[in-house]
C-alpha cells in the first residue's frame, strides 16, 4: 500500500495529463503559450494541445489541430484594410469582431482536432486544463463530456488592464484604453475613463460574450458554461509593472509578465555580421506580421527615406516583402529580412533603438534588454491595446510615440535622432531593465510553480464569493442606489416641508392682514 501511494505521488508530481485549449488564431499567442507547454513537458507532464496553431506531435506531447480556422480567418482579414478600418468607427469594428468570433467557434467545431478530442473516452482523466482566455474560449464546452471535474487555469499573453476572473476595474487610476492620458487624471478625465470602461464592459458582456456563448450552446446541448468557467482557479497573465499600471489584485491572478523572454543566444551568420559591424548603433524596426504585410507604399517610402538620411546608423527591417514591392531601392544602411531573431537582436550590445508598433510581447523584450522604444501604434480600436502600452511606457521616460497614419518624414527623422543622441532614454531603460530582472524567480518558473500548486491543491478557491457576484452587486452599485434614493427622498421631503412652512406662514400673514383690514 505504501509503495503504491509513493508511486502515486511520484506519478502525480511528475506526470500529469494536461489539456491545453486555444482557439486564438494568432501565431504570437501560440508561441507564448508554447513556451509554457514546453516547460511543462520538460517537467515530465503529458501535454495534449487542442489549438489553432500546432506543431508535430511527439511522445507525451499531442497536438490536435483546429485546422479549419486559419483559412477562414485569413479570408475575412483579406477583406479589411486595417490602416483604414480603424478610422471607420466602432460599428465596423464590432461587426468585424462578431464575424471573427463566429468563424472561430463554427470552424473550431468543424475541425479535425475538435472531433478527435470529442472521441476521447469519457473516463479519460485530464488532471488540469489550461485555456487561452484572451477572448472567451469556445472550446470550454467540450469539457462537458469528461466526467471528472479537473481544475482550470486561464492563460493570456495580454495584461490585466481589463480584469480577469473576479478582479475589478479601477477607472480612477487605470485610464480606459481610448483615453491617451497618464494614470494621474483630473476629474474630467476620471469621468471619461469611468464612462469608457463602462461602455467597454457593456459591449463585452452584452455583445461579444453572447456570440461565443450562443455558438457553444448551439453545438453542445446541455452545457453549463458558468459552472465550467467557475472551475478556473488562477489566471496566468502577461502583466509586469511597466507596461501595465499598479492595481490591487486577487491572489488568483499570477503576473508572469515577460515569461516568453528567452536567454539570448549569440547571433548567427549575417545577423552577427550586421550587428557587430554597426558600431555607431543598430536600430531595429518591426511592425509585426499583420501590419507589415498591409503597410502602405507612402508610409514605407517615408520610413526608407528617413533611414537613408541617418546614414551613419544601421537599420534592420523586419519586413516580409519582396525587393520589387518596395517603393524605392533600399538605402545601403538598411538591411531587410523577412524574419529576424528578435530576442537575440534586442540583446545585442550595439542595439540602440527599437521602432515598433508597440505590441506587448515585443516591448517587454525591449524593456528587458534596456532598449529605448519609438512607438508607432495604430490609432484606436477596441481590444487592441497598442496605443495604451505606448502611452504607459512613455511614463518611464524610455519612449516617444508618433502616429503611424500621419507622421511626417521630418518628425520621424528628428525623433529618431533625438532618441539616439539624448542619453536619458537609455539611462531610464537601464533602470527599468534592472528592475524587470530583479525578481525572486523568473516568470516562467513562477508560472510552472503555480500550475503545479493548483495540481497539488485542486480545491483551492482564491476568489471566493467575489467570483459569483454580478456586476452591480460586486461594485455595490445597488447599495449606492439605496443611499442615493434615501438621500434624494430626504432632500425632497425636507424641501416639501420647508415649502409647506413658508406657505403656511404667508397664508397666516395674509389672513392676519385681511383680518386687520376688516377690523379697521
Ligand atoms: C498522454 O495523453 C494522450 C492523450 O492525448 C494519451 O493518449 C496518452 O496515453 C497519455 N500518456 C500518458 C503516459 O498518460
Ligand atoms: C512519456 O511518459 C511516460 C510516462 O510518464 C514515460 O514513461 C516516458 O518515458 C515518456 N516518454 C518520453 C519520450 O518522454
Amino acid at each position: 500500500m505504501r509503495i503504491y501511494l509513493l508511486f502515486y505521488f511520484f506519478a502525480f508530481a511528475n506526470c500529469a495529463n494536461i489539456l491545453f485549449l486555444s482557439d486564438i488564431p494568432s501565431i504570437s499567442h501560440f508561441m507564448w503559450s508554447k513556451i509554457l507547454l514546453d516547460s511543462l513537458y520538460e517537467r515530465g507532464h503529458n501535454i495534449t494541445a487542442l489549438s489553432v496553431h500546432v506543431e508535430k506531435s511527439r511522445a507525451n506531447f499531442t497536438f490536435l489541430h483546429l485546422d479549419k480556422v486559419v483559412p477562414e480567418v485569413n479570408k475575412l482579414n483579406d477583406k479589411y484594410d486595417f490602416f483604414e478600418f480603424f478610422k471607420l468607427g466602432v460599428s465596423i469594428e464590432l461587426s468585424y469582431f462578431s464575424k471573427l468570433l463566429n468563424i472561430i467557434s463554427k470552424k473550431s467545431f468543424e475541425s479535425q482536432g475538435y472531433k478527435q478530442l470529442q472521441n476521447y473516452p469519457e473516463n479519460f482523466k485530464f488532471d488540469l486544463v489550461l485555456y487561452e482566455n484572451s477572448l472567451d474560449s469556445c472550446l470550454l464546452g467540450i469539457l462537458e463530456k469528461f466526467k471528472n471535474t479537473s481544475p482550470l487555469i486561464g492563460i493570456t499573453p495580454k495584461h490585466s488592464s481589463r480584469p480577469f476572473g473576479a478582479n475589478l476595474l479601477f477607472p480612477s487610476f487605470v485610464p480606459a484604453h481610448n483615453l491617451l492620458v497618464s494614470s494621474k487624471m483630473n476629474f474630467q478625465q476620471r469621468l471619461q475613463s469611468a464612462i469608457s470602461h463602462l461602455i467597454e464592459q457593456i459591449i463585452i458582456n452584452f455583445y461579444i460574450k453572447p456570440i461565443t456563448r450562443q455558438n457553444i450552446e448551439d453545438h453542445h446541448a446541455n452545457v453549463n458554461l458558468d459552472e465550467i468557467q467557475r472551475r478556473t482557479k488562477i489566471y496566468l497573465v502577461n502583466s509586469d509593472g511597466f507596461t501595465s499600471y499598479p492595481i490591487p489584485l486577487f491572489s488568483s491572478q499570477i503576473n508572469v509578465g515577460g515569461m516568453h523572454i528567452k536567454k539570448p543566444k549569440s547571433l548567427q551568420n549575417e545577423f552577427n555580421a550586421i550587428a557587430d559591424n554597426a558600431i555607431n548603433g543598430l536600430i531595429y524596426f518591426s511592425l509585426g506580421t499583420t501590419l507589415q504585410n498591409k503597410l502602405k507604399r507612402e508610409i514605407s517610402l517615408k520610413i526608407l527615406r528617413t533611414f537613408g538620411r541617418l546614414s551613419s546608423y544601421t537599420f534592420l527591417w523586419n519586413f516580409n516583402q519582396s525587393k520589387e514591392s518596395l517603393p524605392m531601392d533600399l538605402p545601403e544602411n538598411v538591411k531587410n529580412f523577412n524574419w529576424v531573431p528578435q530576442n537575440d537582436i534586442l540583446s545585442h550590445k550595439n542595439m540602440k533603438l527599437f521602432i515598433s508598433h508597440c505590441d506587448l510581447l515585443s516591448i517587454q523584450e525591449a524593456l528587458f534588454y534596456a532598449v529605448p522604444i519609438l512607438s508607432l501604434p495604430l490609432p484606436l480600436i477596441l481590444f487592441m491595446d497598442q496605443p495604451f502600452y505606448a502611452n504607459r511606457i512613455k511614463q518611464h521616460g524610455v519612449s516617444e510615440t508618433l502616429s503611424i497614419l500621419d507622421f511626417t518624414e521630418d518628425e520621424f527623422y528628428e525623433t529618431i535622432k533625438n532618441m539616439l543622441e539624448n542619453k536619458t532614454y537609455k539611462e531610464n531603460a537601464k533602470k527599468v531593465s534592472k528592475r524587470f530582472r530583479d525578481q525572486p524567480m523568473t516568470p516562467i518558473e513562477k508560472a510552472i510553480y503555480w500550475i503545479e500548486w493548483i495540481m497539488r491543491n485542486p480545491d483551492a478557491d482564491l476568489e471566493g464569493v467575489a467570483a459569483d457576484l454580478k456586476f452591480f452587486a460586486k461594485y455595490s452599485f445597488d447599495v449606492y442606489g439605496v443611499f442615493l434614493t434615501v438621500f434624494v427622498s430626504f432632500c425632497y421631503s425636507t424641501l416639501k416641508f420647508v415649502i409647506f412652512i413658508i406657505k403656511t406662514c404667508v397664508y397666516r400673514r395674509k389672513n392676519v392682514k385681511i383680518f386687520e383690514k376688516k377690523s379697521n
